[in-house]
């Protein structure tokens, strides 16, 4: 029910129960033309949204099993040779019908710290946003799995991983197969410009979903630390 104006530079929510389509069109061959980029930032938005709705403080069974069924087939259409194979039409069905999942997971629940931190990205750098949501999703995995770790072990499972640990391992490998830190890399510049944007990271009504609490200085030491584990200079 939400949909997003864009000021200059800020990012404005709308949100009401009128906004739900009556009807939605899940077409994957619509899809047939998009490029490697325009296929992969989508399908890492679905996986944050998968995950942000796991990690929620709104998160119950319903949104829970939804965004795990979500996080499963996208690890393996992801973890299958994606950037080889994204074209494929089952692999585009099975990455639209996960983000359809997740999209029902998170309308449920509402997005987290990752998106919250996603926003002066996109909005000051022209960072993607789907690049821009899921670069953090290891580090947020990482904290919120030791808050609260029957939340980290659900999405660890759903990766197909024993543990928190290995499930950040496990994503630290993903996004290398999908070439996540050299797009990163490019789209951000430097860790010098994001210090730089001086920017609040903590956007009302997203960052209070997180189950583990996150302020601004806890923010901006998620972005150093996923920006170093990507490797951005
Ligand atoms: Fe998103």
């Amino acid at each position: 029910m939400w949909g997003s104006l864009w000021d200059a530079d800020r990012k404005h929510s709308i949100s009401h129960p009128k906004l739900y389509p009556e009807t939605a069109i899940i077409v994957p061959s619509m899809t047939d033309g998009l490029s490697y980029d325009q296929s992969l930032f989508p399908a890492l938005d679905a996986l944050s949204h998968a995950m942000e709705s796991i990690w929620n403080r709104n998160a119950g069974p319903e949104s829970d099993a939804l965004a795990v069924r979500a996080i499963e087939a996208l690890s393996r259409a992801l973890g299958g040779g994606y950037a080889e194979r994204f074209a494929e039409p089952a692999v585009r069905k099975a990455v639209q019908d996960a983000s359809v999942d997740a999209g029902l997971a998170i309308s449920r629940t509402r997005t987290a710290i990752a998106h919250s931190i996603s926003y002066p990205f996109t909005a000051r750098l022209g960072v993607p946003h789907g690049l821009a949501c899921s670069f953090t999703l290891p580090e947020v995995l990482k904290l919120n799995g030791a808050h609260s770790p029957e939340r980290g072990l659900l999405i660890a499972e759903a990766l197909g991983a024993a543990s928190v640990d290995e499930a950040v391992s496990r994503l630290d490998a993903l996004y290398a197969a999908l070439g996540v830190p050299a797009r990163l890399a490019a789209a951000v510049g430097s860790r010098r410009k994001v210090a730089e944007l001086e920017a609040a990271f903590i956007a009302p009504g997203r960052a209070e979903n997180n189950v583990a609490p996150v302020d601004q200085a806890g923010a901006e030491r998620l972005i150093a630390a996923s920006l170093s584990r990507l490797g951005v200079a």
